[in-house]
């Protein structure tokens, strides 16, 4: 990837490899998501009518109004301002019945189903109209017939639920007469028994246990008198079966984790009031419907802390993701576990990953983060921006002890695990704040602030792996003890000085010239559920030198719920070209929020983000590599299906490629062979080709403007420009072999590209008389006596005379074997 003045067949050095090379390999663990590719077989085009003909001819749909009302009024609403026919109102059965709601159910025939739901959106009161989407949890079993959202193919990637552990041992607390059994449950005891992890004793002994903490838990329900527990205040129904027990375990095993009493699996919090929400059947399926009315239900009896089992990558669930605003809105203390996607980055899971939930990932008894769960920023910000730092906190979350349905112990892991100790730690420290002043003192936001100010940061994991780090409770329960109620900045340092955590910001230095280097970190508000950017952040550096960094600002102007971002864009200006040294210093925001009820004056509170920043010379042009951002593409919105197509449990590219998320080993390596590696987050028109060696697209997926074409063009062939391009495959058979019907929308979903966009970057090579063909192509080569996969991409099928082009024999796994065709987009001529 060295970029040289040599002539044309020389400096246009292309290199062609999948870039799965460069990813984890044991990404095969034991706890992904469940997605499943669909079987080719039943999605082919030809089933079409058949797929379409099995579908009940009515579907549910959601329409969300703008305020809240009875049902029944919603429902007149609608029957007095609908003239068409073809559907009908769906009346929920369920405890929300008797609380204002703020959506309702309908059941709309297919024949005018768009009709219909033009007509529903065009209503004043109307927000809007979604499906029902169903979603089914993965059942806690071995092997591949996952029951995931897509095990049959045509389910939409909707919200997908992380699972727990397929390895439960449950170990009997009952007399055994076999004695490896009980030395294995001695083991188990002394080993697992979390809550004495975390010191919880010490909060018991001063008389705090979780008294008059309304705990919701959202899962597969409990059983009425079981054993364990001495406070399961309601159990409620919201789905179609008619039982309120735990047939699965779930929902038992998390409650014991929280509040269990029982000697072998004690809880955190055995006086928390339980209020068991059985959102999930026998099956483990749920409607977002029987979600939402959940929900409702939560807010209308002021649940304090509410965790949540479902998460998935679907960000764009609107109502869901608005859902989970309106509670924290309404001061619900949310945990959600992060996912169990890892190691690989970019792989975090909403809700978890939004700045008002606390989310949480795992970790092993020796302190190391579970390889697991899922790590890497946030990715709603891709490709334009960067990431905010999640998980928040992570706890143990490996062989856990909980309750099980037969009223014995058993042990679970995953990040789902590592998740009900968290909330079982919160429903401690929410006890320890006397009940008069609990509504004053605390909130989704000075919770957190609590979790990850009194977090122990581990000493080898960085913070888009740990977040703050390890719960501590004994010093979170200091900081509340005393808490006023403020706002700050999470994380509150970034420190070039301090590898690992501060990775990938100490990986490279800033240098003048650069892109702008961005750092997104979130606002916790603690003062009230609103709040305000008083006046524009500033920056004080804490001497002269500090004036060499140029800092520009972006953040909330509304800082709700609780919660809002400030992100850092840095640059070192150019008369420090030759700097060397360090730069610090402090950014302070001002924040305030209106007063408290009873209270006559707004809340304000600086918070402070300190900054250690590490400055090098700017390095010569030939170390300093551009990396494309800008035309990256990932699922949500699009069906972006994933590269390598061995990989068949994962059909969505939904992780965001980044350098500093599934391209990470790419970016340490390029690191450690002395490169310097700058985002590109605009077109190909915007950066100065004198500046980079060399220009890396790697695995694109969108198209090129005329003027990007022509610029590139001439920034290779007169100024130097080197480029390497990863393509990936793109084979229009296997594309629509990879369609599904979704079962939910009513609709196809076709891949938007393949692996990567191959017309596009044939388009943009075309000046160069390069070409990608259709293969899809894989195998084992070796270069100079390395050995390395080629694990996925494409073919070269031109090049010009004169070129250097490396062949190695490779397997062809395209649909379309037979033809080799060029591709190029509608603008081009195709020449064959
Ligand atoms: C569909 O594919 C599966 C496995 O890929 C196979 O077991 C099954 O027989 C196929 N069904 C048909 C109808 O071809
Ligand atoms: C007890 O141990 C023996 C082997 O020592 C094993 O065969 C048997 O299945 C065990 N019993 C139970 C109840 O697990
Ligand atoms: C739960 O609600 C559904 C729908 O209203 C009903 O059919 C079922 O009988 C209820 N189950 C229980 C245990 O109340
Ligand atoms: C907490 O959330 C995780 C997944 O996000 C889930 O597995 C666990 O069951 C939930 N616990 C409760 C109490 O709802
Ligand atoms: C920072 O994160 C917030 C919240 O996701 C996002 O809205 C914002 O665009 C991000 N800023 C940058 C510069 O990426
Ligand atoms: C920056 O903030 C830290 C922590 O609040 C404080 O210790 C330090 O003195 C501040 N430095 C400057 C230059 O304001």
């Amino acid at each position: 990837m060295v970029a040289s003045r040599s002539p044309f067949a020389n400096y246009f050095l292309l290199v062609l490899v999948s870039f799965c090379l460069l990813r984890f390999g044991d990404r095969i663990n034991y706890e992904t998501l469940t997605l499943t590719l669909p079987r080719t077989n039943t999605t082919a085009v030809s089933d079409v009518n058949d797929v379409v003909d099995r579908e009940p001819a009515r579907r549910n749909y959601i329409v969300r109004f703008v305020e809240y009302k009875d049902a029944e009024d919603h429902r007149a609403y609608l029957q007095g301002k609908i003239g068409l026919d073809g559907w009908e109102w769906i009346e929920r059965r369920n405890p929300a019945a008797k609380f204002p709601t703020d959506f309702g159910v309908v059941a709309i025939d297919d024949s005018v189903r768009t009709a219909l739901i033009e007509e529903f959106e065009r209503l004043e009161l109307v927000k809007d109209v979604s499906a029902d989407l169903s979603y089914s949890r993965s059942v806690l079993a071995e092997g591949d017939d996952r029951v995931g959202a897509f095990a049959d193919g045509k389910k939409r990637p909707g919200k997908i639920f992380s699972s727990m552990s397929y390895s439960e041992g449950e170990c009997y607390a009952t007399a055994i007469s076999n004695s490896t059994i009980s030395w294995n449950r001695q083991l188990l005891m002394q080993r697992y028994q979390v809550t004495s992890f975390f010191g919880a004793r010490g909060l018991w002994e001063k008389g705090y246990t979780g008294a008059k903490v309304k705990m919701a838990i959202f899962d597969t329900g409990i059983r009425a008198n079981h054993p364990h527990f001495r406070n399961i205040k309601e159990r409620t129904n919201w789905t179609n079966e008619d039982t309120l027990n735990d047939n699965l375990g779930h929902g038992t095993f998390v409650a014991g984790v929280i509040a269990g009493q029982y000697d072998e699996c004690l809880g955190f919090a055995p006086d928390t009031e339980i209020y068991a929400f059985r959102v999930f059947t026998d099956a483990q399926v749920s409607y977002t419907s029987w979600f939402l009315d959940a929900f409702n239900y939560a807010i209308a009896t002021n649940m304090d802390v509410l965790n949540l089992s479902i998460g998935g990558p679907d960000y764009l669930d609107l109502p869901f993701v608005e859902k989970v605003w309106e509670l924290t809105a309404n001061n619900i203390i949310m945990v959600s576990a992060i996912g169990n996607d890892g190691p690989l980055y970019g792989t975090l899971n909403n809700p978890a990953d939004q700045s008002d939930v606390i989310g949480v990932g795992g970790i092993d008894y020796g302190d190391h983060i579970a390889s697991f769960s899922s790590r890497g920023m946030s990715t709603w910000e891709i490709p334009h921006g960067y990431g905010r730092v999640k998980p928040d906190v992570v706890a143990y979350g490996r062989e856990i002890m909980g309750s099980s349905i037969s009223a014995n112990c058993k042990s679970l892991s995953g990040t789902s695990v590592a998740s009900p100790v968290v909330a079982g730690v919160v429903c401690l420290l929410v006890s320890v704040i006397p009940e008069h002043d609990r509504k004053n003192i605390l909130n989704p936001a000075s919770m957190k602030q609590a979790l990850v100010e009194g977090a122990a940061k581990l000493p080898d994991a960085n913070m888009y792996e740990q977040g703050a780090g390890r719960v501590h409770l004994l010093e979170s329960y200091e900081i509340l003890k005393s808490y006023q109620p403020r706002a700050s900045i999470f994380p509150s340092i970034l420190d070039y000085m301090d590898c690992p955590y501060s990775w990938p910001f100490c990986r490279q230095p800033l240098y003048a010239g650069a892109m702008p280097v961005i750092f997104n970190a979130t606002i916790l508000n603690g003062m009230g559920v609103l709040g305000y950017v008083e006046s524009p952040p500033t920056w004080h550096p804490s001497d002269e030198e500090g004036n060499l960094l140029s800092i520009r600002f972006t953040y909330s102007e509304v800082i709700w719920p609780w919660t809002g971002y400030l992100a850092l864009h840095m640059q070192i200006k150019e008369e420090a070209a030759l700097f060397s040294g360090e730069i610090e210093g402090n950014v302070t925001v001002k924040i305030y929020s209106p007063p408290a009820q009873g209270e006559k004056n707004v809340r304000r509170s600086t918070c402070v983000l300190q900054l250690k920043l590490k400055v090098v010379p700017t390095p010569p042009r030939s170390k300093r590599v551009l990396w494309d951002q800008f035309h990256s593409i990932k699922y949500p919105p699009g069906y972006i299906p994933r590269d390598s197509l061995d990989v068949r449990n994962d059909i969505l590219d939904w992780h965001g490629d980044h350098l500093h998320t599934n391209f990470h080993i790419m970016f340490n390596m390029l690191r450690d062979a002395g490169y310097y590696v700058e985002t590109l987050g605009s077109p190909l028109t915007c950066f100065d080709a004198h500046q980079y060696g060399t220009l890396l697209l790697v695995d694109l997926e969108d198209e090129y403007f005329k003027e990007e074409i022509q610029k590139l063009r001439d920034d290779v062939i007169n100024t130097g420009l080197g480029l390497a391009v990863f393509a990936e495959w793109y084979n229009v058979d296997t594309m629509v072999k990879m369609r599904f019907f979704d079962d939910n929308t009513r609709s196809w979903w076709t891949p938007v590209t393949g692996g990567a966009n191959i017309p596009a970057l044939n388009d943009l090579l075309a000046p160069f008389g390069i070409a990608f063909g259709d293969k899809i192509l894989n195998g084992d080569f070796s270069i100079d006596g390395e050995h390395s996969r080629y694990a996925s991409g494409t073919d070269i099928v031109r090049f010009p005379a004169g070129g250097y082009v490396h062949a190695f024999p490779f397997m062809d796994s395209s649909e379309s074997a037979a033809t080799q065709n060029v591709l190029l987009t509608s603008g081009m001529a195709k020449v064959r």
